[in-house]
């Protein structure tokens, strides 16, 4: 099972993968977590480049690749391999997020995307993706409280204006109305155990789902 976790800034998208990890693993479920960008050593490094508030100058085509390069990276040297032992992956963000983020935000387009997706991620698409949401202005605010907290500098797409953080947004419950059987919209205004509450009965949902398909 390969599930990812999206939404807009301060969505509280890492904390519900943290829960349904430790959920899982209770159950008995050997779940491998990751994140993008970032999510190998060498994903890293280009997190930094893509996310440093320093880097005003970095160009949508530049960063469109640099997401799809970190996520080339994940894929091979741990995602295909975690699934391929049988693990549940646990992804924070994916292709969705370049989808959202770049294709609408940007206003890169939808094409290019699934173009480079086609190379980056050779046909990986996630069973379910929960996207967390949450109104762009309480999303902001909790994501600015927690950089100035833990001195993040990594604040690039965190700063973009209001307007492109709308844009993402609205881009996220399109793709929550264009995929109903993939994407899941749930609602992340709610208290934590509320939301953790909704994330387990889409997984269980799909568990169920994947029992009825067999093996
Ligand atoms: P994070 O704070 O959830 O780790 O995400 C990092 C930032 O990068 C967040 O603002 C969303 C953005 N992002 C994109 O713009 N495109 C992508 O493909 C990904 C994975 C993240």
């Amino acid at each position: 099972m390969f599930i990812t976790f999206e939404g807009p800034e301060g969505s509280g998208k890492s904390t519900q993968l943290r829960m349904l990890a430790a959920r899982l693993r209770e159950s008995g479920r050997a779940v491998f977590e990751t994140a993008e960008p970032g999510g190998t050593p060498i994903g890293l490094q280009i997190r930094r480049v893509l996310l440093d508030a320093a880097n005003t100058d970095l160009k949508p085509t530049t960063e469109l690749l640099l997401m799809f390069a970190a996520r080339a990276q994940n894929v091979e040297q741990w995602i295909l391999p975690a699934l391929g032992r049988g693990e549940v992956v646990l992804c924070d963000r994916f292709t969705d997020s370049t989808l959202v983020y770049q294709g609408s935000a940007r206003g890169m387009g939808a094409e290019v995307v699934y173009e480079v997706d086609r190379i980056a991620c050779r046909g990986l698409v996630p069973d379910l993706t929960l996207v967390i949401d949450i109104d762009v202005e309480t999303g902001l605010a909790r994501a600015h409280r927690r950089s100035v907290r833990t001195q993040d500098m990594e604040t690039r797409m965190e700063q973009q204006d209001l307007s492109f953080h709308r844009k993402v947004r609205e881009a996220y419950r399109r793709l929550a109305a264009d995929e109903l059987q993939r994407v899941k919209l749930i609602d992340g205004s709610r208290p934590e155990p509320a939301v953790a509450a909704d994330v387990w009965a889409e997984v269980q949902g799909l568990v169920k789902q994947s029992k009825e398909a067999g093996p």
